[in-house]
């Protein structure tokens, strides 16, 4: 049974050093990019490209990817329905601290269900939370199968797989979309240039070094 929420006696101690001196410290603002999309659908892949780009940027960042967390803070955790719902909360959580510690967290999840990520967009002010949907067909992610999962899944070798016997929740309002062009998906560092280009647009003023508190995250 969950014991989330129920602590009592829990006080907040305020530190001396705040978001806005690290902001000022790193001339960057904080914020959350979610990668939502079906598995193989190209999460990984465009935040390691993103990733890339803003540090050659002179920007700060720091990938939450969905595989790797399984390897440690989420070890404990399985793909039930609770399990994802956890997994997302834990990952939202961590991914608020990094925001407010300065960097562009990028956090690259499956993240099937709608209310769990609306919970974690909901943990942060409205305009840090950026959401990038892979809006890839099924067709394309099975057929390139990365990991041998689909098949698997297919043959009923694993149960309760996203996109097969599990549902995936389309965004309803995302940030941006990525998605094919004449068939095509855009090249992992054109995929990238559509978050950065949001980010430098959306984010006054474009790619900025200097910070301002109204600078937002380029
Ligand atoms: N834009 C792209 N163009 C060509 N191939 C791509 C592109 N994006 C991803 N791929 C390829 O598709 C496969 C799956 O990509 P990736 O591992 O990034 O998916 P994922 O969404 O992270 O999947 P998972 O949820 O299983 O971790 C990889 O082999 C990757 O090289
Ligand atoms: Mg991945």
């Amino acid at each position: 049974m969950s014991t989330l929420g129920n602590s009592t006696n829990i006080f907040w101690h305020e530190c001396p050093v705040g978001n806005h001196e690290r902001q000022k410290l790193l001339n960057q603002k904080g914020c959350v990019v979610w990668i939502t999309g079906l598995s193989g659908s190209g999460k990984s892949t465009l935040a390691c490209s993103l990733g890339r780009e803003l540090h050659s940027r002179g920007k700060l960042s720091y990938i939450l990817d969905g595989d790797n967390l399984r390897h440690g803070l989420n070890k404990d955790l399985g793909f039930k329905a609770e399990d994802r719902i956890e997994n997302i909360r834990r990952v939202g959580e961590v991914a608020k601290l990094f925001a407010d510690a300065g960097l562009i967290c990028v956090a690259s999840l499956i993240s099937p269900y709608r209310k769990d990520r609306d919970a974690c967009r909901a943990m942060l002010p409205d305009d840090n939370f950026i959401e990038v949907f892979m809006n890839m067909p099924l067709e394309l992610c099975e057929k390139r199968d990365a990991k041998g999962l689909y098949k698997l899944a297919r043959a009923g070798k694993i149960k309760g797989f996203t996109g097969i016997d599990d549902p995936y929740e389309p965004p309803l309002n995302c940030e941006i979309e990525i998605r094919q062009k004449d068939g095509v998906c855009p090249a992992p560092c054109a995929m990238a240039g559509q978050v950065v280009s949001y980010l430098g647009r959306e984010r006054i003023p474009a790619i900025s070094m200097i910070y301002t508190p109204s600078i937002h995250v380029l």
